[in-house]
């Protein structure tokens, strides 16, 4: 048996990737951080955000034409949920608006959410797609990941990794983070 849900419901289906936090700053140097729940990868090193056209992100991104993605962690929901609440057009600088002291990236020197899983410094490639739908493609142009949770022979994040979220609806997350490892020829169900 099936259940039938309405079109509206086909995001709720696919957006189980994890939640991240993209950073930004404006020409004028102001910087600004979002949450976002719809994000995938587009490429081996391109990630994709799907973001409103009117956020201050998305204005940051056309005009620099940089954005930084952050995975953030489990313990981090206080965070994500304000930084992802209000405009940076009205908050000014959102990291002192939320209390929280960023870091600066090292390629881009972009201020990002501090104690993330991992940072992805992009350049957008497509100046025009994100100018019509808020689709930002990046190509990332430096990636850090914490070095006591990666592991170089998988090339993965380690059996135990602190959980990411992943977004249902406002306040309601599901986290996973299990490795599950099958045999190569595992085929059957
Ligand atoms: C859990 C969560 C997920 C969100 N996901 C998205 C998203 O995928 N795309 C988007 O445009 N906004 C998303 N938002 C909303 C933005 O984070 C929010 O509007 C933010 O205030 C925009 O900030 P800005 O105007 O400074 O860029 C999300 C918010 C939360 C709390």
């Amino acid at each position: 048996m099936y259940k039938e849900l309405s079109p509206h419901c086909a995001n709720r289906l696919t957006s189980g990737g994890q939640i991240v936090n993209v950073s930004t700053v404006s020409k004028e140097g102001v910087p600004d951080v979002m949450t976002a729940a719809w994000n995938t990868p587009f490429a081996a090193d391109e990630v994709l955000v799907v973001l409103d056209l009117p956020h201050t992100t998305t204005k940051n991104i056309l005009e620099t034409g940089k954005f930084v993605v952050s995975i953030p962690d489990e313990t981090k929901i206080r965070e994500i949920n304000k930084v992802g609440s209000r405009h940076g057009a009205e908050t000014g600088d959102k990291f002192a608006w939320a209390g929280i002291t960023p870091v600066e990236t090292p390629r881009l020197g972009i201020r990002a959410m501090p104690d993330a899983l991992a940072y992805i410094e992009c350049e957008l490639t497509d100046p025009e797609v994100a100018a019509k739908t808020g689709v930002c493609i990046g190509k990332a142009v430096a990636v850090r990941v914490k070095e006591e949770l990666w592991d170089d022979g998988r090339s993965s994040f380690e059996e135990g990794f602190r959980r990411t979220l992943h977004y249902v609806t406002e306040n309601t997350y599901y986290v996973g983070g299990r490795i599950l490892k099958v045999p190569k020829n595992h085929t059957t169900m």
